[in-house]
């Protein structure tokens, strides 16, 4: 007989009760080894959803689903380790930046990162445009790296946070994904396995993040920096717009393509923009908050300039090249797009607005993304971003071009793309990207 009746711990937090340590044991132990169906776990979660965890209860949760698998452990290297989370977006590709940035500076940066989930990219995904690249080194090899190289990414293994994994794929067909807390636990909780000392996250607001609205994007920040805090990982949450795409391009070896360009130096000018600016000056800030978190520099302005000199010097592309070649790239190459296709704007007018997950999905569609687990991606596929919101379009205007497999597939997401944008008849304000800074201890 076991010690709780599951319906009895859905039925508590149904009814905004507090569970105990026991209890959530119970829970996350019955959910991975089967004594708890996938039919009650949704309930709870449901519950969790609509009732919250104290800031008790969400330190165990997280620290639990942490224990549920491998640890990796750094300190005992003698390294200080770092790292940057997204809380998700389009064309967010700021992580091929940052890890080399930082192990540019001196740093030591052991990245477990995600593939494309819903609307959103996935950093695997983008790295493994590269031919050759394997996101899947044994974990050993992966430590070892981080020593000699101060920089790997990887995927999430099936050993680390089991838990989590489990619980991400309920969450996500159960409409559950939105959820401070659950999201909190889930991203602490691999960070924590992946043994790092050190985080930066960046919360993302706006059309294209899972947090909507600025106060809830703040809300979900203030929680990480407070899981942090109470268990010992020092956490900086950089809060940044996800109004629209970041940067130039949207897909994954194009986005993999603009990440080199940057790190050669190089601009995208068109139309008044440079269109690597923001990838560029989201990287740049939050890599140089990674220093500050790191101990590496005594303020935000000193790493700054630290992570300005490592990128114009190029130590920053070498890092990329040295880790892309330990983990198996050879050649350079990556898929090519054989169709391509412009959109052009049937109407004049400012833009004020844009439905970035409407796009995100666009992508999906175009084959970037995935419709369901399993679905082989077309990772020369993406959008090219051609304006920015608060520009002054025309009619005929080229607002994206579009590139990937096969044409027809293009044209049918043209529309769907139109229909994003919310059009003004007068000039409209940009927002800024950077919003604000939520340190921890
Ligand atoms: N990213 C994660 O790792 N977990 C979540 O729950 C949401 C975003």
């Amino acid at each position: 007989m076991s010690r709780y009746l599951p319906t009895e711990l859905i039925q508590k937090k149904k009814r905004g009760q507090a569970h105990s340590r026991d209890e959530l044991a119970f829970l996350i132990q019955g959910f991975l080894d089967g004594a708890i169906p996938d039919y009650q776990m949704p309930a709870w979660l449901m519950a969790v959803f609509f009732r919250g965890l104290s800031q008790t209860e969400l330190l165990e949760l997280t620290i639990l689903m942490r224990d549920s698998g491998r640890r990796f452990d750094f300190k005992s290297r003698g390294l200080f380790t770092v790292d940057k989370h997204s809380t998700g977006g389009v064309g967010d590709k700021t992580s091929l930046l940052v890890a080399p940035l930082v192990a540019a500076c001196g740093g030591f940066v052991p990245m477990m990162a995600g593939r494309g989930l819903g609307h959103t990219g996935g950093t695997v995904d983008k790295l493994e445009s590269l031919i050759g690249f394997n996101s899947a080194p044994a974990p050993e090899e992966f430590a070892r790296q981080v020593q000699d190289i101060g920089l790997a990414i990887i995927g999430q293994t099936a050993d680390i946070c089991p838990a989590d994994k489990r619980l991400y794929a309920l969450r996500d067909v159960t409409a559950t994904i939105d959820c401070i807390e659950l999201i909190s636990a889930s991203i602490m909780s691999k960070k924590l396995a992946a043994g790092v000392q050190g985080l930066c996250m960046d919360v993302k607001y706006g059309s294209g993040a899972f947090m909507r609205s600025l106060t809830d994007a703040t809300a979900l920040a203030e929680q990480l920096v407070a899981v942090g805090d109470r268990s010992g990982v020092r956490v900086h949450a950089v809060i940044s717009s996800m109004n629209q795409p970041l940067g130039r391009y949207a897909g994954n070896s194009l986005e993999v393509g603009e990440c080199l360009d940057i790190l050669a130096g190089r601009r995208c000018i068109e139309n008044g923009h440079d269109f690597y600016q923001d990838t560029r000056d989201l990287s740049v800030f939050l890599a140089a908050q990674m220093l500050v978190i790191a101990g590496l520099v005594e303020s935000a302005s000193q790493g700054l300039e630290r992570v300005r000199s490592a990128l114009e010097s190029g130590a920053a592309l070498k890092k990329f090249q040295a880790m892309c070649g330990r983990q198996g790239v050879r050649d350079w190459e990556m898929p090519k797009p054989q169709a391509h296709l412009v959109v052009t704007s049937q109407r004049r007018g400012f833009v004020q607005g844009l439905d970035t997950e409407a796009i995100g999905f666009c992508l999906v569609r175009l084959g970037a993304g995935r419709e369901k687990q399993g679905v082989e991606l077309d990772l020369s596929a993406g959008i090219e971003n051609h304006f920015r919101i608060g520009d002054a379009i025309q009619e005929g205007q080229t607002l994206w071009t579009l590139h990937g497999r096969d044409r027809p597939r293009l044209e049918s997401v043209a529309d769907r793309l139109r229909e994003t944008i919310a059009w003004s008849e007068s000039p409209v304000a940009r927002d800024a990207l950077i919003v604000k800074v939520i340190e921890g201890h």
